[in-house]
């Protein structure tokens, strides 16, 4: 992860976060510590596919082509085949394989919707796109909290689970800004 990062500044510290959150929202939802454990393992590596794409893609600032786009939809399947032969739970690598896919079936790579996707696959989907809300772009400032909030509501039941997102705002909430901090977002938002 730390070659990954070292590659890919704007990603700094962002498998770290998504952990720390991921692990927090599971918690709050109610998975087992064996669940727990998968997720942590998955938030961790779920970008590690982006190792086989070319640097000045990821990188790239500006429009990609749809052959450069096509490309980057490759990571979760390059993620699974990375970790599987290191004989990794089988539920992490399906984890990591379905962190694009949307409650309503239009993500990547295979379309599958609804409980198809694993609820831990659900929840690192939640926590990524919050983080990446979150984070300071080339192209974009990081979003107001209230902002972000609002676009986690908007998308309930297309991109997300609405469930997985209900809980997510309860949970911040109730202990946003402890969380928050505790994750290390105080370093890089304006709003903590
Ligand atoms: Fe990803």
């Amino acid at each position: 992860v730390n070659a990954l990062e070292a590659s890919d500044m704007y990603t700094k510290g962002h498998s770290e976060r998504v952990k720390m959150l991921a692990l927090e929202l599971g918690r709050y939802i109610g998975l087992d510590v064996r669940e727990l454990e998968i997720l942590e393992q998955a938030s961790i590596l779920h970008d590690i596919g982006k190792i086989g794409i070319e640097s000045f893609i990821l990188q790239k600032q500006g429009k990609l082509t749809s052959k450069e786009y096509s490309l980057i939809k490759l990571h979760p399947l390059i993620g699974e085949e990375i970790l599987g032969p290191i004989d990794t739970l089988e539920s992490v690598r399906q984890t990591i394989l379905q962190h694009h896919e949307r409650y309503d079936g239009n993500g990547y790579p295979y379309g599958l919707r609804g409980e198809e996707l694993s609820l831990k696959a659900r929840i690192l989907s939640v926590v990524d796109t919050f983080d990446a809300m979150m984070s300071e772009r080339s192209y974009r400032k990081a979003l107001p909290l209230y902002q972000i909030k609002e676009e986690l509501g908007a998308n309930a039941g297309s991109q997300f689970d609405p469930y997985v997102v209900d809980s997510f705002i309860e949970m911040l909430n109730i202990r946003g800004e402890m969380l928050l901090s505790l994750a290390g977002y105080a370093k890089l938002h304006a709003v903590l």
